[in-house]
């Protein structure tokens, strides 16, 4: 059986539904060759940062003063700094370069949680070729006094902001952390997007005792990860009229076909990647086909959504009532003591 993979993702028409995600990979010209020639449907570059850009806006108005104080009248020359080669300027160019070696889509990443001219280079990202951008909201709400209400809204200005900035789609990663994510998924899409990524995958930091130093620890993640976008793609499906990337467990073939399963439109990858390296996308494309082929897909278009929680005769699966199936399956019997054999059997 000939297995059609062709999707479309944010109104692109995609030649494969695995996509590559924000990684260092993503950020060199050579990943980006390789993932390519791997087959890969499209690739999401690293985001540039809010904090990398108002740094960059202070140093440069740091600039503009203390020249201005040297040169006087030659304050007219000053736009000519917007060359200024700074971070988002490297970034555009990456985005030109990328743009120039690749004819698959390039979508640009762009990471801040507050109002602010850094929006604006939503459309500088534009102009330098990028297909689509990804708003990446990502964010730990620290602060006791700001709540959950004033931190959607916050969330949502800003996706309207870069919607009003630019024409080419805009998909926003959110983080799997809001109390009515439906609710929010719903208002994200009113507010303009055009597609959602789920999810950002928060780096939890550890202690060293011994520096007594809150430390980074990045450890990539294995399929078991994958519940839980699958889940939410499962419920969203039909629920929104956006796109939905599903982000965070993909490693096999196996994986991809759930998610798409589920409704998503395409299944992207950065662990397995960064693991495995570029290629790897040419061998869970194999395995991808072969799924579908043994459970008698000929497409994604006619597999997309098919296990999705409106198409299921028991959508309690993906809700609570899950939850309790869940605890019951557990049997005492599977815990072992030492030297015991394992036993693993469901108890309802
Ligand atoms: C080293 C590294 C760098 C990343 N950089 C970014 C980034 O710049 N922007 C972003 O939105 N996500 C970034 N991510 C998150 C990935 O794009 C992805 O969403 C996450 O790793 C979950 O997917 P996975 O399970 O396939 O790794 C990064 C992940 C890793 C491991």
């Amino acid at each position: 059986m000939t297995v059609d993979l062709r999707t479309t993702y944010l109104g692109l028409e995609l030649r494969s539904p695995l996509v590559a995600s924000p990684s260092p990979l993503t950020g060199e010209l050579d990943g980006l060759r390789r993932l390519e020639a791997a087959g890969v449907g499209a690739v999401v570059l690293p985001s540039l940062f809010e904090e990398q850009l108002t740094h960059d806006q202070l140093e440069l108005d740091r600039l503009l003063e203390t020249t201005a104080d040297h040169v006087g009248e030659a304050q007219s020359y000053f736009p000519d700094l917007q060359d200024y080669n700074t971070g988002p300027w490297t970034y555009l160019d990456h985005i030109t370069q990328a743009k120039r070696a690749l004819s698959v889509p390039v979508i640009a990443s762009l990471n801040g949680i507050t109002p602010g001219g850094w929006v604006g280079h939503a459309k500088r990202m534009r102009d330098a070729g990028a297909d689509a951008l990804e708003l990446n909201l990502y964010t730990v709400a620290t602060n006791p006094r700001v709540g959950a209400v004033e931190l959607e809204a916050r969330y949502l200005d800003l996706v309207a902001d870069v919607r009003a900035a630019v024409s080419i789609p805009v998909a926003v990663k959110l983080s799997p952390f809001f109390t009515a994510l439906a609710n929010f998924a719903m208002r994200v899409e009113e507010a303009g997007a055009d597609g959602l990524v789920l999810f950002n995958r928060f780096y939890q930091p550890d202690l060293d005792l011994d520096s007594r130093d809150v430390v980074p620890r990045l450890v990539l993640s294995t399929s078991d990860e994958l519940r839980l976008p699958l889940r939410w793609i499962a419920i969203l499906f039909g629920r929104v009229g956006v796109s939905l990337a599903a982000t965070t467990g993909v490693h096999t073939g196996l994986d991809a076909a759930k998610v798409l399963l589920a409704g998503a439109n395409v299944a992207m990858m950065t662990s397995a990647l960064l693991r495995n390296g570029p290629e790897h996308v040419g061998v869970v494309e194999r395995e991808l086909r072969t799924v579908m082929a043994e459970h008698d897909h000929d497409s994604v278009a006619q597999l997309r959504g098919s296990m999705s929680r409106m198409h299921m005769p028991d959508p309690a699966g993906y809700e609570r009532a899950n939850y309790v199936r869940t605890l019951m399956s557990w049997s005492s019997r599977a815990q072992v003591s030492p030297g015991q054999a394992t036993t693993d059997e469901p108890v309802g």
